[in-house]
C-alpha cells in the first residue's frame, strides 16, 4: 500500500495569549492508499487541530508549527498559498460534527454540493456539474437527490446533512477525506448509517479517510488503524484490533473501560 500522507512531528502552538500555549506536539501521521485511520482521545487532546493542519485550516499568523505534513511530494506546512487551495477541498477534503454550520442557510443543497467543483474546475459546464452533483447525493444514499437537489438545509434532517456534507466533501474525487466527529450530532441508528456510508465510499472509491470520534466503539468498527491522543501526545497507535484488546497506555485503558459493551 502506498503512502499517501506523511506527518511527522508536527507542533502546533497558540500565540494568542501572553505565552504559547502548545495545542499539539510530536504528532506522527502515516496514511495509506485506501486506508482508514482513527484518531481517539478525550475533548481537548488536540484531535481537530491535527486534522485542521492537515486540512491546511490552522491560522497561519496565530500558530507557528514545526514537523512536516507530506502530501504528493509538497509539505503542507511550507508550501505556497496556491497550492494548498489547490489541495483543499479538492485533493484533501473535511466534514465536521454540525453541518449545520457547517451549510449556508440561504443557498440550495444542490450548490453547496457543487460549489468545490465550481472552484476547482471551473472548465466543468453548468450541466455537467449538476448531474454530478446529483449522481453525488444518490453515492451518499439520498434516494430523492433530484428533489433534495433544490431544498435548504433547514428542510433535511441531521442524518441527511450530514450526507450532504459528505457529498459535497466527496465530489471532487479527494485523496483524502477527514470526518472530524462526523456522527457525534446523530443519534445512534444514524450514526451507524453514516459509518456504513464512509465504508462504501472508502471501499468503492479507494478516498483514503482519517475518522476522528470519541465514540471508541465506532472507531474499531472502521479503522484498521488507530492514533490515540491525550493532552496533545499520541499516547498509543497501533493496529485497532490490538490496542482494544492489549491497551499499553494507562489512558488507552481508561477509554476503553468506558465504553459499556464493545464487539471486535
Ligand atoms: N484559539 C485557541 N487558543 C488557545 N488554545 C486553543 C485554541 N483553540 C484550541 N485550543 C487548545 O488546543 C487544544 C486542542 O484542541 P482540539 O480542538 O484539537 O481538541 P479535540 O481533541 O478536537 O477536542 P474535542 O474532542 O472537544 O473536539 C486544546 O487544549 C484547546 O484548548
Ligand atoms: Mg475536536
Amino acid at each position: 500500500m502506498g503512502v499517501i500522507l506523511d506527518v511527522t512531528d508536527l507542533h502546533i502552538e497558540f500565540h494568542d495569549h501572553e505565552s504559547p500555549e502548545t495545542a499539539v506536539e510530536d504528532f506522527d501521521l502515516m496514511l495509506g492508499k485506501g486506508e482508514i485511520v482513527g484518531i481517539v482521545g478525550e475533548s481537548g487532546s488536540g484531535k481537530s487541530m491535527s486534522a485542521l493542519a492537515i486540512a491546511g485550516l490552522l491560522n497561519r499568523h496565530a500558530i507557528s508549527k514545526t514537523g512536516k505534513i507530506m502530501f504528493q511530494g509538497q509539505d503542507l506546512l511550507t508550501c505556497d498559498r496556491k497550492t494548498l487551495r489547490g489541495f483543499q477541498g479538492d485533493e484533501i477534503s473535511i466534514i465536521f460534527q454540525e453541518p449545520m454550520t457547517s451549510l449556508n442557510p440561504v443557498k440550495r443543497i444542490g450548490w453547496q454540493v457543487e460549489e468545490p467543483l465550481y472552484i476547482h474546475h471551473p472548465e466543468i459546464k453548468k450541466a455537467e456539474r449538476k448531474k454530478r452533483a446529483i449522481d453525488m447525493l444518490y453515492a451518499v444514499g439520498l434516494d430523492n437527490a433530484e428533489d433534495v437537489y433544490y431544498m435548504y438545509p433547514h428542510e433535511l434532517s441531521g442524518g441527511m446533512r450530514q450526507r450532504v456534507m459528505i457529498a459535497s466533501a466527496m465530489i471532487g474525487n479527494p485523496q483524502i477525506l477527514i470526518a472530524d466527529e462526523p456522527t457525534t450530532a446523530l443519534d445512534v441508528t444514524v450514526q451507524a448509517q453514516i459509518v456504513e456510508l464512509l465504508k462504501k465510499l472508502n471501499k468503492e472509491r479507494g478516498t483514503s479517510i482519517i475518522f476522528i470520534s470519541h465514540d471508541l466503539s465506532l472507531v474499531s468498527q472502521l479503522c484498521e488503524r488507530v492514533i490515540v491522543m491525550q493532552k496533545g501526545n499520541i499516547v498509543e497507535s497501533g493496529f485497532t484490533k490490538d490496542i482494544f484488546t492489549h491497551p499499553r497506555d494507562s489512558y488507552t485503558k481508561k477509554l476503553i473501560a468506558a465504553i459499556p459493551k464493545i464487539d471486535i
